[in-house]
């Protein structure tokens, strides 16, 4: 064995060195007001009192038959929540606010051109959009409660419609991101077996109108080859009456909603009462291995935590106007612009495009326009409003109580420009970490109750107790200045139910690791391993490092370093490929990828654009390469594994550490000086990088 394989950089051996930062206090007018003002709510929710503490969610919702058990833990680590209970999603989130606020905007839609007119659509009105678009479902599309429905929707109010329409019919919706290729659709419509696909046939990004239905007839080609058949594709037309696409509709398969709701004009559809531990929705993300991973999330337990956290966490009142700037294709989207925000009879806002279209000041002239006072959306996208238009937020006159960021590790100086100049000093906000499979927030500030540390996101949430491990399973204390791997400690009901029809990668990605007792029905026995490097600090609140597995966090886009090898070598001249982070100053990283050539081809430019472009048909534009460096052979060990955290050490211009134990030792140097002579000359040399920033790089594939 080489000495790589035998001694695997453990995060817990990482001593992380940063400087501790001042804390901030939340403003008196904010707390004065907030919905978690009264310490006692930490007590309410402390560990003694779990899992009853989580009948306060619960109690938000609006249910058909109360459950008569909270936690049912006899299956574990396949959890139940509110067992016996039944509810309806759709009821829950419209028709239960018809009677004190039909007229209060749902949502409002606001297009990317900023010459068309922005949309509300009142909770009346969203009630008769979901009715009658969940009886075109059921007697057109002849889906029942339990089957499964795939939609490619863009960040248009058709996207919501369609979601609470499935709600509505306890039918299973599987919304995959738009930005997503058709191949990428095709493989989750094959991986959930829909036969119904939901897409629209353009929207607007960056000022161009995209040709999006034509994604759906690569999705179901694919589909196809996996051995799935779509009976039906059913497109929403961005204007109604017209056609936008290129694509020929195809006859018999493809239909255009807004000409089969003729048929379903103001029909009403009974909502179907569900069992809580039902499934609501499916969303696919990332992993170790090719296959994504559909995250199953159950209707009870995941409405009634996301009810509770938008409520404590995002301090939403139904008199907020509330905007997240998230697509609706991410779990973010799911639970914080939909399904959170509506559950509290809210107004939320979507935004069809990019924040600076058409220049850095179109997010701050939506939130002065429309008066919103909460505001959401991630580090990436914070990044780019100050680099495009660090002096843009003063020009409006909007006023902010409240912010949220989101998706990936915020740089204390990013955090202060977020703080200060979007804030204006005068909000609070929370840095809110978890995961898709996750439901909702697992580390928070309760913005009221406690101060904020640029760059932590805080102590666990209420009612969930993080922890972490070492690699022994020993526990890292806080204070000591170690990290360790992220963990929580018991069920949550926000907690995704399994891995659509990959039950024992469900037990073995997230259980298995510090499970103590395979056979105990007891939840302190199975903690939850998250795949996140975390540091805690003396006054226990924790700092995430970012994944300890083969993910690539993209501008809070999680790419499995698998996918995007896959993609590569289906480009035929390659024979390996190996994907690799690069420290990015607005994405927060980036990814170049690694490839070498099989026998008789050579290098050129033509080859590394075939392999960024099967990237991007494999998964999307947003997995694009920065860069595609064909070697003439891959460090590895001697048992032929490809050494990551070598060359992702040159793509960073960090130590690569040891190599003297490689296969191939002499590549690393030929590498290094190709790769890096070639980023010098384009000038793409990184800023110095923080110690966290330098570990990180190190411990790069160790899962390997
Ligand atoms: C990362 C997004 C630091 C983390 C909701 C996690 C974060 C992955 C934060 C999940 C945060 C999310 N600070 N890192 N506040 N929030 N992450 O599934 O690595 O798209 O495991 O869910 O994003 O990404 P996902």
């Amino acid at each position: 064995m080489t000495t790589d394989e035998q001694a695997p950089v453990s995060e817990a051996q990482i001593a992380v060195h940063w400087r501790e930062e001042d804390y901030y206090q939340p403003p008196a007018k904010f707390i004065a007001q907030a919905n978690a003002g009264d310490p006692d709510i930490l007590k309410r929710f402390g560990e003694d009192h779990f899992p009853e503490c989580f009948k306060e969610y619960a109690d938000l919702l609006s249910w058909d038959s109360y459950w008569h058990t909270t936690l049912d833990t006899s299956n574990p680590p396949f959890w139940k929540w509110f067992v016996g209970g039944r509810l309806n999603a759709s009821v829950n989130c419209v028709d239960r606010h018809l009677a004190t606020s039909r007229n209060r905007a749902a949502l409002i839609w606001v297009p990317e051109p900023e010459a068309e007119a922005t949309q509300a659509i009142t909770y009346q009105e969203l009630h008769a959009r979901v009715n009658e678009f969940a009886a075109l479902l059921r007697d057109f599309g002849s889906v029942a409660t339990g089957d499964r429905v795939t939609f490619h929707l863009p960040m248009v109010p058709e996207l919501p419609v369609s979601m609470l329409a499935c709600a509505r019919l306890g039918v299973i919706h599987s919304e995959v991101f738009g930005g997503f290729s058709g191949a990428a659709c095709g493989e989750r419509i094959a991986d959930s077996q829909s036969r119904i696909l939901v897409t629209m046939d353009a929207y607007y990004r960056n000022g161009d109108l995209l040709d999006h239905k034509v994604k759906a007839d690569e999705a179901l080609a694919r589909a196809r080859e996996l051995g799935v058949e779509v009976d039906k594709v059913l497109v929403w037309r961005r204007y109604p009456g017209e056609y936008r696409s290129q694509s020929p509709m195809v006859a018999g398969r493809d239909f255009f909603v807004d000409e089969v709701m003729a048929d379903h004009r103001d029909e009403l559809v009974e909502p179907v009462s569900m069992p809580a531990e039902a499934p609501l929705f499916l969303m696919y993300t990332s992993g170790t291995t090719g296959r994504p991973k559909g995250a199953q999330h159950s209707t009870g337990g995941y409405l009634a935590y996301v009810a509770g956290t938008s409520k404590y966490y995002q301090d939403i009142h139904p008199e907020d106007t509330y905007w997240c700037l998230a697509d609706i294709g991410w779990i973010t989207g799911h639970s914080y612009i939909v399904y959170g925000p509506l559950a509290l009879g809210t107004t939320s806002v979507m935004y069809e495009g990019v924040p600076t279209y058409p220049d850095a000041g179109r997010a701050w002239r939506i939130a002065e326009r429309l008066g919103v006072n909460i505001f959401h959306t991630a580090p990436t996208t914070i990044r780019m409003l100050r680099k495009l238009g660090p002096d843009e937020p003063a020009k409006y006159r909007y006023r902010f109580k409240h912010m949220t960021t989101v998706g990936e590790p915020i740089e204390p100086d990013v955090w202060r420009w977020y703080h200060g100049t979007v804030g204006k000093g005068e909000a609070v906000i929370v840095d809110t970490w978890w995961q898709t499979e996750n439901g909702g927030f697992l580390g928070s500030t309760l913005p009221a109750l406690h101060p904020m540390k640029p760059g932590s996101c805080g102590p666990g949430v209420l009612g969930i107790y993080p922890v972490i491990y070492d690699e022994t399973g020993a526990v890292v204390e806080a204070g000591s200045g170690r990290a360790g791997n992220i963990c929580i400690r018991n069920p949550w009901p926000g907690i995704f139910q399994t891995i659509w029809g990959q039950p024992e990668r469900y037990v073995d990605t997230y259980y298995v690791k510090y499970c103590r007792d395979k056979d105990s029905t007891d939840w302190r026995d199975w903690p939850y391993f998250a795949g996140d490097g975390a540091v805690q600090a003396a006054d226990g609140y924790f700092r995430i490092l970012g994944r300890v597995d083969d993910v690539i966090n993209v501008a809070g886009h999680r790419l499995g370093t698998k996918e995007l090898e896959s993609a590569s070598i289906t480009v035929e001249e390659i024979a390996e490929a190996a994907a690799v982070p690069v420290m990015d100053e607005l994405r927060g990283r980036a990814v170049e990828m690694y490839v070498s050539l099989k026998p008789g081809f050579s290098a050129s430019p033509e080859v590394e654009s075939k392999v960024a472009r099967a990237i991007e048909t494999e998964i999307g534009k947003i997995a694009r390469p920065k860069n595609v460096w064909i070697v003439s052979d891959m460090p590895k060990t001697r048992s032929g594994k490809i050494m990551r955290r070598v060359i992702a050490g040159i793509s960073n211009f960090t130590d690569v550490g040891d190599v003297s134990t490689l296969a191939n030792p002499e590549i690393v140097d030929d590498i290094r000086q190709q790769v890096q002579t070639e980023k010098m000359a384009r000038g793409e040399v990184p800023r110095e990088l923080t110690p966290e920033e330098i570990d990180e790089i190190k411990a790069f594939g160790r899962a390997e």
